[in-house]
């Protein structure tokens, strides 16, 4: 198998975690005699520092030129100032753009071991499995026009959605949810706002052409509280852009760490590949950082991009071996920490390829 990965480290704790990703990836290639190559690219803060801009030419091509992207949070509190476009985000929303995925799949499933570590009881989180799927091009963070008018002091945006854009996404919704367990959640504000009437609208249509999977739609103010109070009755989540947004680091909670968050954007012309966690200014250069999140978005690689299930099924099983065995990075540690053992990024990283290299062995033995 060959793949051309491009990698953005980015900024705060990116590198840290995007470095124990590429190293799981490597280890893989090595032991299944896969071609996989690396080429590693400025994107975000430190692209402004070096580059002058955000999402550099360079680094464009790059993403463009290879089989999928990588990509470690950016962003950083010395850059807040500058207009949303010239920001480490507008260069992330850009390169979103261009690539052209708009299903952002964000996979959030209660680890056992971990059900200790949500603030939420453990009979409420254990066994909960919910995919969202949250539309990536569109909505406010894209529409326009949008502007902040210092001088007459006002600021807006346009949540703007074509049919076509919420029915593409919904088909993708509606398949995941077939392969799984048949049920599918449209999320929304009908009640008030025009482009969820229209979003609704399409969703049901696009539901006609799969009457083996139960559709219903929440409110999305409602349904920030029915994830917290009964996550388990989830399957597929699917929303726009900015309610997913919200949503999916709300479902951190379940999880028992935003950390622990993987992601995928599929449907356009390069997969992106991205944790759900942000650059984390305040444990970044530490150690701190958990590595389980962007680790979990390379299995997702190994899954959407490579096509070998059975190694992105080896990472996922080795993600839950360490947890097993107590291994933790601090935020898997709430309260008593009796049994359990502390670790920073990179020796949570090694701990995981470890298993990983075990997990295959058992596998072809
Ligand atoms: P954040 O996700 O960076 O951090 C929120 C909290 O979660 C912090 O307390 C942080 O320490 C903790 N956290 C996050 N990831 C963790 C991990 N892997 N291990 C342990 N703890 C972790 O969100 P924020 O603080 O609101 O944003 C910081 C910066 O990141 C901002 O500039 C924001 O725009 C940017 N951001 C970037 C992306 C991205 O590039 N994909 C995503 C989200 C936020
Ligand atoms: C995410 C992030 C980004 C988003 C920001 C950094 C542009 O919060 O990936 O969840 O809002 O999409
Ligand atoms: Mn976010």
């Amino acid at each position: 198998m060959k793949l051309r990965i491009a990698v953005t480290a980015g900024d705060g704790i990116g590198p840290e975690v995007t470095g124990e990703a590429v190293a799981v990836l490597k280890d893989i290639a090595a032991q299944g005699g896969h071609d996989f190559s690396f080429v590693e690219k400025r994107m975000g803060g430190v692209a402004i520092v070096h580059d002058g801009m955000p999402l550099p030419k360079d680094t464009l091509d790059a993403a463009l030129a290879s089989d999928a992207v990588l990509l470690g949070a950016v962003g950083g509190n010395e850059f807040n100032s500058l207009p949303p476009d010239k920001r480490p985000e507008g260069g992330l929303l850009a390169l979103r753009a261009a690539l052209g995925g708009f299903a952002n799949l964000r996979p959030c499933f209660s680890f056992k071991e971990l059900t200790a570590n949500s603030p939420l009881r453990p009979e409420i989180v254990e066994g909960a499995d919910i995919l969202f799927v949250r539309e990536l091009l569109g909505g406010a963070y894209f529409g326009k026009p949008r502007e902040w008018n210092r001088e007459k002091g006002i600021g807006y945006n346009t949540m703007v959605y074509t049919r076509d854009e919420v029915t593409r996404v919904a088909r993708i919704a509606f398949q995941l949810a077939q392969k799984r367990r048949k049920k599918l959640t449209s999320v929304d504000k009908a009640n008030v706002l025009e482009v969820s009437g229209l979003w609704r609208a399409a969703v049901n249509e696009v539901g006609k052409e799969f009457p083996d999977v139960a559709l219903e739609h929440q409110y999305i103010d409602a349904m920030a509280m029915h994830i917290m109070n009964r996550p388990r009755d989830f399957d597929v989540v699917v929303t726009e852009n900015l309610f997913g947004d919200i949503l999916t680091d709300e479902s951190g909670v379940i999880t028992g760490s935003l950390g622990m968050l993987p992601s995928a954007t599929i449907g356009g012309k390069v997969n992106l590949y991205e944790p759900v966690h942000g650059s984390a200014p305040d444990i970044a250069g530490k150690g701190l950082a958990n590595p389980l999140g962007a680790i979990l978005t390379a299995a997702l690689i190994l899954r959407y991009s490579a096509g070998l299930e059975a190694e992105a099924a080896a990472v996922e099983a080795a993600v839950r071996k360490v947890l097993e065995q107590g291994f933790r990075t601090p935020d898997l540690v709430r309260g008593n920490a009796q049994g359990l053992t502390v670790l920073s990024t990179k020796e949570m990283g090694a701990k995981v390829r470890e298993a990983v290299a075990s997990e295959l062995l058992a596998a072809s033995s």
